[in-house]
């Protein structure tokens, strides 16, 4: 596809490495819970298709009122045309018996455009089937997937709001299997009829983790726009992501890990260069990293008892942490040290080490030479792809992963090291 070749040369020729220059650019040293996904919806990079149930179910009064809601959400984003960077498209599918294409991502460039066709939706008068929502959902996963090369059809991350009323004549088994397609990783559900209990268990089960949503919530179009700059901040490695007790809901984070393991390690290289590059030593600056990059990083299945964190000290013997861009920060509050051990203990690393299966990894100092340690894992940290951070910045990953996560939507938990010169 020429276009996204276009592209990726643009991106190319703009990888640089993550800059922390701004102040204000949520980093660990500022964030020590966690990094904050960028929230900044004019910089969203997103290709946003809505599938809205018209018929009669849902009624006139409640399409006309999500037009206008939805467009009023939306002019909070930027649009704009297939390859500019930092720009977000629409399309729009409504269905009752059939579904009806209003616009696909190439129809509209700008924000009056797409907000004049949202408000002018129109339910239908007479047709109470929903029987359309599975050619629509059919159209839609067509916009966001594979072209036949097998490229992504943009660089931008897809997703789908459906909005629905009702289920009636709905083959359900196929609209379950096409939210398994691979390219559906960020289904939005929004609930329009809350009180069908068999509309409630499909929506709640097909939409992502989190990502269903429900009109009976009065912040039913905030939660749409949180939805949309989460689904905007992703990983391509394992990402992390807290349960939210207040908000009853999963919360993702811009940190994105790796566990790196070595087969064998030359007796002159550091735990400090374990890590590839764009990647650095893992900081565990609060107790819910600690569990994720020991619990969620499937530390324990890969059989890893220790592991380098990325404290250790610097040329002063202060402890310091990595930054993403590699700069370093002091210790902070957040400590977990084995018994025996504490900040004055010898040694310039830090090995996290779990005494027995499903045990705490406890911090213990010692040597920075893993040929000396035995120990030949680390977990390594990148920051995640969000508005802020586009694939051009190596967020996330790798640039060069990008296409493979497009392909299979798998995420890559470890690396393994073959011994190198
Ligand atoms: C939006 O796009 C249309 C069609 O390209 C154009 O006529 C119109 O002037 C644009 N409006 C704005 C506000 O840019
Ligand atoms: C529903 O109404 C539309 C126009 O409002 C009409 O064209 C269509 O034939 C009607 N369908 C049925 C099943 O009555
Ligand atoms: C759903 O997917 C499964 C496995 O891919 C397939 O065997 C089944 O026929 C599909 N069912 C429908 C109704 O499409
Ligand atoms: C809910 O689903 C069950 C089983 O599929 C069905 O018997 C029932 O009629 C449905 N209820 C409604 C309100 O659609
Ligand atoms: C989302 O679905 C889960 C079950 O999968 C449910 O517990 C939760 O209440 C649903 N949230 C909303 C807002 O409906
Ligand atoms: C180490 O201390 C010296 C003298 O206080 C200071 O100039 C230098 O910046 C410190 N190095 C680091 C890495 O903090
Ligand atoms: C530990 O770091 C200090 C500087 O902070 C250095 O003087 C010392 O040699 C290092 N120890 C080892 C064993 O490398
Ligand atoms: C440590 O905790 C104190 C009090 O809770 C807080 O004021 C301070 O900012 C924290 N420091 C760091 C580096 O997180
Ligand atoms: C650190 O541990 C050593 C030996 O266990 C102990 O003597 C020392 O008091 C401890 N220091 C702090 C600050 O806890």
């Amino acid at each position: 596809m020429m276009k996204l070749i276009g592209v990726i040369f643009v991106m190319l020729s703009l990888v640089t490495g993550i800059q922390l220059d701004d102040p204000d650019d949520p980093s660990i040293r500022t964030h020590p819970f966690g990094t904050p996904c960028s929230t900044d919806t004019k910089k969203a990079w997103l290709d946003i298709a809505i599938v809205l149930d018209v018929s009669t179910t849902m009624g006139a009064a409640n399409v006309k009122q999500i037009g206008l809601s939805l467009a009023s959400e939306l002019s909070n984003y930027a649009f704009g045309t297939y390859d500019q960077l930092f720009t977000s498209r629409v399309g729009i599918i409504t269905y009752a018996s059939q579904a009806n294409v209003i616009g696909d991502f190439y129809q509209w460039n700008n924000f009056t455009e797409i907000s004049s066709a949202l408000v002018s939706l129109k339910a239908s008068t007479n047709d109470s089937s929903a029987k359309g929502l599975t050619n629509a959902m059919k159209q839609a996963l067509k916009w966001i997937g594979l072209d036949e090369d097998g490229d992504s059809s943009s660089f931008r991350e897809p997703i789908v709001i459906l909005i629905a009323a009702s289920l009636k004549d709905v083959n359900v088994q196929v609209l379950q299997n096409q939210s398994q397609n691979l390219n559906v990783r960020n289904l939005i559900t929004v609930n329009w009829n809350p009180s069908d209990a068999n509309l409630t268990k499909v929506l709640n089960e097909i939409a992502a983790p989190s990502f269903n949503v429900s009109k009976s919530d009065k912040t039913v179009y905030a939660d749409i726009s949180w939805a949309l700059m989460q689904a905007n901040c992703f990983c391509i490695t394992a990402q992390l992501s807290v349960y939210d007790k207040a908000k009853k809901r999963i919360q993702k984070y811009a940190d994105c890990y790796l566990l790196n393991q070595w087969d064998g390690i030359e007796p002159t290289r550091t735990a400090m260069e374990m890590c590839d590059e764009g990647y650095w030593n893992v900081a565990v600056t609060s107790n819910a990293k600690q569990i994720f990059v020991e619990k969620d990083d499937f530390l324990g299945d890969f059989g890893v008892d220790s592991y380098y964190t990325g404290l250790h000290r610097d040329e002063n013997g202060t402890w310091v942490w990595f930054d993403y861009d590699g700069s370093t920060f002091p210790l902070g509050n957040f400590t977990d040290w084995d018994q025996g051990f504490n900040a004055s203990s010898a040694g310039n690393c830090t090995i996290a080490h779990a005494y027995a299966e499903n045990t705490p990894y406890l911090w213990q100092t010692s040597s920075c030479y893993p040929a000396r340690t035995d120990v030949m894992n680390t977990v390594c940290q990148s920051r995640a792809c969000d508005a802020t951070h586009m694939i051009t910045t190596n967020c996330g990953g790798a640039l060069e992963k990008w296409k493979t996560r497009k392909e299979n939507n798998v995420k890559q938990q470890k690396i393994v090291h073959k011994i190198s010169e």
